[in-house]
């Protein structure tokens, strides 16, 4: 189980960082082309928090199945002291969390906005600051916080 999840959960990182660019590329092409927010668009918008919403349903499920988060928990006043340890019981699921409501916001206040321009800029300004997040907290192989595979 926590092999599956953890492919899963590795896996699934490059399908929201792909829909988060493509959605931040056509939301920055619309706008500054003054383009008709189409059907597509909006599909793009749909997608993209829903993957995201994926993907924070497999990190919950994760975080309750993952050995290093049982010691992280069981023995949190020495385990905080260790800096992979704090990162994946605590910094990690929190910005990653924050992200993923930004992304939510966004979509939903795009979803509402009555000109086709403003819901090409909402989703530029929400959907960017959530990857500058998600991209910080991803435990990238070259990341100074913690490290893992690019695939598993
Ligand atoms: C956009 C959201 C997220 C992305 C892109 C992401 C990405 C990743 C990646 C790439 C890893 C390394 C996987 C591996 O070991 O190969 C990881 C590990 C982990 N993630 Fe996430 N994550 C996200 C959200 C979350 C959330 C919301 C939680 C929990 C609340 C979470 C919990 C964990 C845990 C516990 C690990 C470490 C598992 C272990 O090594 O035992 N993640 N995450």
């Amino acid at each position: 189980m926590y092999q599956i999840l953890t492919f899963y959960h590795n896996f699934m990182r490059w399908l929201v960082l792909a829909s988060l660019l493509f959605a931040i590329y056509r939301a920055y092409k619309g706008y500054f082309s003054k383009a008709t927010f189409s059907k597509i668009d909006n599909a793009v918008r749909h997608w993209t928090a829903t993957i995201a919403h994926v993907q924070l349903m497999i990190g919950m499920v994760l975080y309750f199945q993952s050995p290093i988060i049982k010691y992280f928990i069981t023995n949190f006043k020495e385990a905080i002291k260790t800096f992979d340890l704090l990162f994946f019981g605590l910094i990690h699921g929190s910005l990653m969390l924050t992200a993923i409501v930004i992304i939510t916001i966004g979509s939903a206040k795009a979803k509402r906005k009555p000109k086709d321009n403003e819901k090409f800029k909402t989703m530029l300004i929400w959907f960017s600051f959530a990857l500058i997040i998600i991209f910080i907290a991803i435990p990238w192989p070259f990341s100074p916080l913690a490290n893992r595979p690019y695939y598993r």
